[in-house]
């Protein structure tokens, strides 16, 4: 009998300490773990951070569920498919430019976990830095069939087609323009109705936060009363379910006698959330020049150097542009962080010429020359400065302090453009006279 409630339902804040429960009385009150656990469920910790990690940095949940996770016989080696983990070594350095027409949807049956390939990623799992860089296309639902990853905590953007995240926490609607987080070792599916299609942040550091506002002051960006976190739900099926995780690297499965999505109450601060990007307060110049994009981060993953993220989540949402006498694209960059760009749907104001579509990628790494193609440059400096609106658009950037490196699928796949650096070429020179 399955129990899971049919309408996705959520609490709203940041990592909170939230607390939910599915059946009446199913949460211990007063303490985590009683000598009996009410309703006779079992109690588990789950800790996505050091236990001795400072307060304000500290997650951890408490679950109440059917059958310890404990609960099942070996994982042995699984099908790694297109899903590549750090040290990225399947290729030398390569500091070109480079770019994908979108990923094709399957040509057969597959799941969310069957359709995940990984372009590329820095970094690696053991020494809690770096990202792994995925995308996915997947036509049929998750069945009998869940996972989870050992190895990071997972950022998804979806791009196209309804998604069903069924999590040990609750069952997470989301389509394109939300982004869905789950911490590290939660265990979930993906349902859906029709072919779907995202974009995959595997951070292998510190959990993603909100980042400081500083001169912003107290409000503005993503502002924490936006993330969703659902309500418990869980599901008593007693049928074979496989369980699938990430663990060094590596796809590994085993087989429970059970579903383990069977938490009946938790309470904690470790949670899947969602977040609806069309919630994002987008600050901007009303004078000139246009600030640096870290003005766009939703989320940051920090390192240990203050500053400088492990990786930075950054959308390019809608928003109004006013900037008098100024070039109002992208400008021209070379930066120490390497960018990894999607889109989710629209078109991106620095690539007006085309080939950078919804569901395509483009990478440039760190100290590679970038910004405006010829289309775009040509428009913007003669275009009339009046008050305009960047509608229906969203791309966005995962943004990290180490080079990323690709995969042999990313380099060799028929979707690499391989005329990308023509985006740059023809441009006149500036007119000096000696
Ligand atoms: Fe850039």
């Amino acid at each position: 009998m399955t129990t899971r409630a049919n309408a996705a339902r959520y609490m709203t804040g940041f990592a909170n300490h939230f607390a939910s429960e599915a059946a009446p009385g199913a949460l211990p009150e007063g303490r985590n773990s009683p000598q009996k656990t009410p309703l006779g469920l079992y109690a588990e910790q789950l800790s996505g951070t050091a236990f001795t990690a400072p307060r304000s940095e500290n997650r951890r949940s408490w679950l109440y569920r059917l059958r310890p996770s404990a609960q099942h016989g070996p994982y042995r080696p699984f099908d790694q498919g297109g899903v590549r983990s750090g040290p990225f070594d399947e290729t030398p350095p390569n500091p070109n430019r480079m770019r994908w027409d979108p990923l094709p949807l399957p040509g057969e049956p597959t799941d969310w976990v069957e359709g995940l390939v990984t372009y590329g990623g820095n970094g690696e799992p053991d020494g809690g830095a770096g990202a792994g860089i995925h995308m996915y296309a997947a036509d049929r639902s998750m069945t009998d069939r869940v996972f989870y990853c050992a190895d990071g905590e997972l950022l998804i953007v979806p791009q196209q087609g309804a998604h069903r995240f069924v999590t040990e926490f609750g069952l997470i609607e989301a389509a394109p323009g939300h982004i869905v987080v789950i911490p590290r070792g939660v265990r979930f599916r993906v349902e859906l109705d029709g072919p779907i299609r995202g974009y995959v942040c595997e951070n292998y550091g510190a959990p993603f936060r909100l980042p400081d506002l500083g001169p912003i002051g107290s409000n503005g960006l993503a502002n924490p009363r936006d993330f969703e976190t659902p309500v418990a739900a869980f599901e008593d099926v007693d049928r074979p379910t496989e369980c699938i995780q990430k663990y060094g690297g590596k796809l590994w499965a085993t087989t429970f006698n059970h579903s383990p999505l069977d938490v009946v109450a938790w309470h904690g601060n470790l949670v899947p959330y969602r977040y609806d990007t069309a919630r994002f307060n987008t600050i901007g110049t009303v004078s000139f020049d246009h600030p640096d994009p870290s003005i766009f981060t939703v989320l940051t993953s920090p390192s240990e150097t203050p500053g400088t993220a492990n990786i930075d989540f950054v959308i390019f949402p809608p928003r109004w542009m006013v900037a008098e006498n100024t070039f109002r694209p992208p400008w021209f960059h070379r930066n120490v962080m390497s960018e990894f760009m999607g889109l989710v749907f629209g078109e991106y104001d620095a690539k007006e010429g085309g080939g950078f579509a919804p569901g395509g990628a483009s990478l440039h790494n760190r100290m590679s020359g970038h910004g405006p193609d010829q289309t775009t440059y040509d428009n913007a400096v003669k275009a009339e400065l009046k008050p305009i609106k960047i509608d229906r658009t969203l791309a966005f950037m995962f943004e990290t302090r180490m080079p990323i490196r690709t995969t042999a699928w990313a380099e060799g796949t028929p979707t690499m453009q391989l005329d990308y650096d023509d985006a740059w070429t023809g441009f006149d020179k500036g007119r000096v006279k000696p």
